[in-house]
């Protein structure tokens, strides 16, 4: 693994047992505490925004995470750890569709730190790759990327009727696994939450957007902490290009305010990488106006 300056650390108030991280992760990124339940899976989103809350830029071949970042290797590194601890990574068709090429593993996200991450997942006992988790209500999904024909990645499309039944006229293989988890959509995260855990006995679930799916875990009560890296960056806004913030599709303030609990502030250079709780709006599930009137 390519050296990264670690984080410094100013704050850590997370609960629950050390990820056993090998060596160079740890020294990278610090001790990482993450609370497992048994009962229930555990699901955490992982964004980067830059100073004025935008999260894509909206430009073809401009679109993607690193753009926001810059590209930067704390980042990448952490959001490596994170695919590296999960059972399922899951992400919006619109996110699949702004970084076509992308697989949600962790040496995708960082490849300098591919045996470290190999090494941490088979110190949690898991296998090689995360379950990779597409959403869409359509079902309009070029089954010729990589994410459907690695042939090793494991993936899921969580869908509706008409998604499901477009997915079949396209040409859908069986190594592709497709649930319909409602007749329409959008699809409720409870919904999504049942369809991954039907495959397996899934505990970490990490979902990394885009805005509109993470609207849903916020509006379902169902997201229990936030990575959020902080880039010191302005994108900005104009009428022709209203980029979206971490949130898309769902409206919750002043009504439902949904109010998280800081419970971690790191720092790599003027980057900024904080964790949310999220757990005390879990029985606070809603359905927000927006939603109603069908917005995916
Ligand atoms: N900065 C970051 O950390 C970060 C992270 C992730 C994504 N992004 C960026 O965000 C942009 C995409 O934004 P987005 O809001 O379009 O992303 P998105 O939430 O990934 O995609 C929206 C699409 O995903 C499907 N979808 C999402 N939630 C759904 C639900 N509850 N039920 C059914 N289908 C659902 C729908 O697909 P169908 O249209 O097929 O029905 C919907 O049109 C990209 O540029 C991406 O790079 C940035």
């Amino acid at each position: 693994m390519t050296r990264v300056e670690p984080l410094e650390l100013f704050f850590d108030e997370s609960r629950g047992p050390s990820l056993p991280l090998p060596t160079r992760l740890a020294k990278a990124y610090g001790t990482l505490r993450l609370t497992v339940p048994e009962s229930r899976p555990w699901v955490v989103g992982n964004f980067a925004s830059t100073l004025d809350g935008v999260v894509s830029l909206e430009i073809p071949g401009h679109s993607g995470g690193g753009e926001i970042s810059g590209s930067n290797p704390n980042d990448r590194l952490l959001m490596g750890i994170l695919r590296a601890a999960a059972d399922a990574v899951i992400v919006g068709a619109g996110t699949l569709r702004a970084v076509p090429g992308h697989v949600w593993t962790a040496q995708h996200a960082y490849p300098s730190a591919a045996e470290e991450y190999r090494e941490l997942r088979r110190r949690l006992g898991k296998p090689e790759y995360p379950l990779n988790v597409i959403v869409t209500s359509s079902g309009q999904l070029d089954l010729r990327l990589p994410v459907f024909s690695s042939g090793q990645i494991p993936v899921l499309v969580v869908t509706t009727g008409i998604g499901a039944r477009r997915l079949v006229a396209a040409g859908s293989q069986p190594s592709i696994r497709v649930i319909t988890a409602q007749s329409r959509g959008p699809l409720s995260a409870k919904s999504i939450l049942n369809a991954v855990r039907a495959l397996g006995d899934h505990h970490l679930l990490v979902v990394e957007g885009g805005p509109h799916l993470i609207g849903s875990f916020f509006e379902g009560g169902c997201l229990d902490e936030l990575f959020l890296t902080l880039a010191p960056q302005i994108a900005g806004r104009d009428r022709l290009r209203n980029r979206p913030g971490l949130v898309a599709g769902r409206v919750f303030a002043p009504g439902h305010p949904l109010w998280g609990l800081l419970v971690g502030v790191r720092r790599g250079g003027s980057h900024l990488f904080l964790r949310f709780s999220f757990e005390a709006t879990r029985s606070r599930s809603f359905r927000s106006p927006s939603s109603r009137k069908g917005d995916s």
